[in-house]
This record gives structure tokens, C-alpha cells and sequence, in this order.
């Protein structure tokens, strides 16, 4: 589907940031772990978030869909049933989050498989501990889907991350879940601390200190009822469109202010954009919460900056984002230590650089980030999606945003993440 975004007169008006991505994988997962029922309100109703409830089902959860929430029973940490094959859609939360749950099934083989998108995807990265705590994982070509996890009566290992991935973190913590003996992940940098958090709020036990996560075994999770935050990175698409349009002032309600999430809104207020709202500051140890918060954006004038690699991992998927606001700061906007961005939906160093391109943008690729010289605007014309949800939404911004408006080619895939994207941003618009 091809849909054209017009240059916009101001935004106004109140937008609820939908439902978060990626703690509602968390729920769905750590719900299905749980022997009594789980309540989630706020659940994302999204193609990623239900195939992991389709997963979830087809591991023996019943997932019953009432008005506005949903109640996950089992079936319990230690009894995930049998599969043939998992199909995990786009979603690559799902396919190596799952996995640190299958692995310590002793006895149980699944196959792991997706789209396109997600074949071209690495899985070697959670096969590595995996491994190494005794389950047995078989990819193709030795690090891609489809996979075979074949679980195993897992030993706990302290696992240094390669890269800074919430994704192989994850993993890892939910397969200590079932090891012998402590699991500790030693983290390059924080990235979003979301398993951690909800893990503590189940009652495990699991601690931080500094760059060490240490969790332990566990019988059993007790949750209860979840409440899903509404997700800072598709509110960053709000937020650039209120920053970038002349005379916009917005306000984002329910959005969650983990700190290792709101990376973006930080560069934000760095590049002199007008975010006004309590954002969570940094700290240690684990919380078992999320605050949620309400930000006031408004238009303004911007200055490039340099994006540090500490601060990549807390921005990860408004990277784009920042390559836009770039077009149109004074001075030049560079990111620098995101080589993980070619491991994404699409390689999004290569898709933002030639869709912003095509727009007019003076921007260049690096091996691991890019750098925009800001020209104070935008053309405008055609951009691909392909396929990718965070490139679709960055093509309707820019178009806002651009002196002709851009076309966006495939913008369907914004429904990956956010179905209501283009109702929200059009009620804005008024
Ligand atoms: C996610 C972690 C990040 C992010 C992805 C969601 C998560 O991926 O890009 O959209 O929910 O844990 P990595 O762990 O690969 O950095």
C-alpha cells in the first residue's frame, strides 16, 4: 500500500501512546510461565505481539481476549507442550526471547521460523549461551531461522554479551529461570531493562550491580495482573512530528519513562527540541516497575549532535528518528557505534541513509551509524518501507515535516507496531 503524507499545518491536540512492543512480548511470555492466571491490561494488538500470543497458545497457554485485556493461563515454567513449529512472524523479540524459555524443557524440540525479514536475521548470538548452558540449537548455516531448540537440564553460566542486546539479555535470564545454579549476564552498556523488572515483580530473585544482572533458579513465577505502559518509541514519531512542524504543540499521555527506553527524548532535549515532562533518571539495581509519565512536545529550533555508542542501546529503534530531526538542525547530526542497526527489520543504516536521501537529506553511511548535514528542511518524494514498521512511520513523519510530502511505499508495515499509527497521527493534524 502506498499512502502520501502532506505537508502538515500544526499538530495539536492529546495523543495516548499505544501499548508497549516490547514489554508486551515480556507479558505474553512471562504469563505463559506462570501456573495461575495472568490479567494484562494495555496489551499491544499488533501482527508482532500476536504471534507471540499465537505462540504462547500453541506452547499450552489458553489466552482468553476480554474487553480491553486479556487473561494467560499456563501452562507454568516447567511444562511448555510440544510444537512442531513456531511461527514467530516479523517479530524478533519473540525469536530470541522464546528460546531461553524452551531451552531448560528437557526432552522438548521446536523449530523456530518467520518471515523474510526475520530469516535474514542472526540467532547465533542466543545459540552461543545457550549452548554453553546444555541445550542444543541447530540453525541454518549455523546462525540463522529456521532453528531448532532442543531444551536440555540447562546449567547456569556467567555470560559476557558480545553486543549490548535487551533481546540475547533476556534470553539468557529467562533460561536461568530454570538452570542449576546462578545465571549472571555481564553487560557492555545498559540496554532496557524490561525482563528484569518484570521478573522482580514476579518474585524471582534477580539482582544488578553495575554491569552484573544475577538471576536464580525459580519453581514457579506469581504475577497476577500486568498493566502495559504505552511505548516510547512509537511516541517518538508523535514527538519529532511536533518538534519538526512549525507552530505543533502536542501532549503524549501513558507513555513509559524507563530510563532505558527514553534515550531518544534525551538526544531530543540535547538538540534543543522542547520535551517538558518527568522522564526516570538512570540509576542501578532492579525496580519490579515501570513509571509511566506525560510529555508536552512543541516545535522549535534544533542543533546537530553527536550520538555517543553508550547512548545507542537507550535509543536503539529512534535511531532513524534522529537522522530526521538531523535534516533538519543547524550543523551536522552524527551516530556513531549503531553497526546493530543493520541487524534490524532491514538494514537501517542502508534504508534511512537512501530513503532520506531520495528525500533531498545530505546524509552518509558509516560502517556503524551515519552523519546528516542539517539543511533546515526537507524535499520530499518516495520512500521505501521495505517492510520495515519503523521506516514506513519515519516516511509519513518526514512528509509532514517536508515542503512536498512524501509518498511511502508499503506503509502497511507500520501495523507491525502500531496499527493506529496514521488514525493518531491524522487526529493530531485535526
Ligand atoms: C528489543 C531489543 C532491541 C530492539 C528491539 C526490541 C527488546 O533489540 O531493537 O526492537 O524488546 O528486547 P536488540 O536486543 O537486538 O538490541
Amino acid at each position: 500500500m502506498t499512502a502520501y503524507h502532506a505537508p502538515s499545518g500544526p499538530l495539536r491536540g492529546t495523543v495516548a501512546a499505544p501499548p508497549d512492543k516490547s514489554l508486551s512480548h515480556r507479558a505474553a511470555l512471562l504469563a505463559a510461565m506462570t501456573d495461575e492466571p495472568v490479567s494484562i491490561t494495555g496489551f499491544l494488538d499488533a501482527a508482532d505481539t500476536n504471534a507471540t500470543l499465537a505462540a504462547v497458545e500453541a506452547l499450552g497457554a489458553l489466552v482468553e481476549r476480554r474487553d480491553g485485556s486479556l487473561v494467560v493461563r499456563g501452562p507454568g515454567l516447567r511444562a511448555a507442550a510440544r510444537a512442531e513449529r513456531i511461527d514467530v512472524g516479523n517479530a524478533g523479540t519473540l525469536m530470541r526471547l522464546l528460546p531461553g524459555w524452551l531451552a531448560g524443557q528437557a526432552g522438548g524440540r521446536w523449530t523456530l521460523d518467520g518471515d523474510a525479514s526475520i530469516r535474514r536475521r542472526p540467532v547465533d548470538r542466543i545459540a552461543a549461551p545457550l549452548r554453553l548452558m546444555g541445550a542444543r540449537i541447530d540453525a541454518r548455516d549455523g546462525r540463522l531461522p529456521p532453528f531448532t531448540v532442543t531444551g536440555a537440564a540447562l546449567t547456569g553460566i556467567e555470560y559476557e554479551l558480545p553486543v549490548a542486546s535487551a533481546q540475547v539479555k533476556s534470553c539468557v535470564l529467562l533460561a536461568g529461570l530454570l538452570a542449576a545454579g546462578p545465571t549472571t549476564v555481564i553487560e557492555p552498556r545498559p540496554s532496557r531493562d524490561h525482563t528484569e523488572r518484570m521478573l522482580a515483580a514476579a518474585g524471582a530473585s534477580i539482582e544488578r550491580k553495575g554491569d552484573r544482572i544475577v538471576v536464580a533458579a525459580r519453581d514457579e513465577l506469581e504475577l497476577g495482573s500486568l498493566h502495559v505502559p504505552g511505548d516510547p518509541s512509537s511516541a517518538a514519531f508523535h514527538a519529532a512530528a511536533a518538534v519538526l512542524v512549525p507552530r505543533s504543540r502536542i501532549v503524549i499521555e501513558g507513555m513509559g519513562a524507563n530510563w532505558t527506553r527514553t534515550g531518544f527524548f534525551r538526544i531530543l532535549r540535547r538538540m534543543g527540541g522542547v520535551v517538558a515532562g518527568p522522564l526516570e533518571e538512570p540509576g542501578d539495581g532492579v525496580p519490579a516497575v515501570e513509571p509511566v509519565c506525560e510529555l508536552d512536545v512543541c516545535h522549535g529550533p534544533l542543533l546537530g549532535t553527536e550520538v555517543e555508542p553508550d547512548e545507542v542501546p537507550l535509543a536503539i529503534d529512534e535511531l532513524p528518528l534522529v537522522a530526521l530531526l538531523g535534516c533538519f538542525a543547524e550543523g551536522t547530526t552524527l551516530v556513531r557505534g549503531a553497526g546493530e542497526l543493520r541487524l534490524k527489520e532491514s538494514d537501517r543504516i542502508a534504508t534511512v541513509v537512501d530513503g532520506l536521501r531520495g528525500l533531498g537529506a545530505r546524509i552518509e553511511a558509516t560502517e556503524d551509524g551515519f552523519a546528516v548535514d542539517g539543511t533546515g528542511g526537507l524535499r520530499g518524494g518516495v520512500l521505501e518501507a521495505h517492510g520495515d514498521h519503523r521506516l514506513a512511520m519515519l516516511g509519513a513523519v518526514a512528509g509532514l515535516a517536508s515542503r512536498t510530502g512524501v509518498e511511502v511505499v508499503g506503509m502497511e508495515a507500520a501495523a507491525v507496531s502500531y496499527p493506529g499509527f496514521e488514525a493518531d497521527l491524522a487526529a493530531l493534524r485535526g
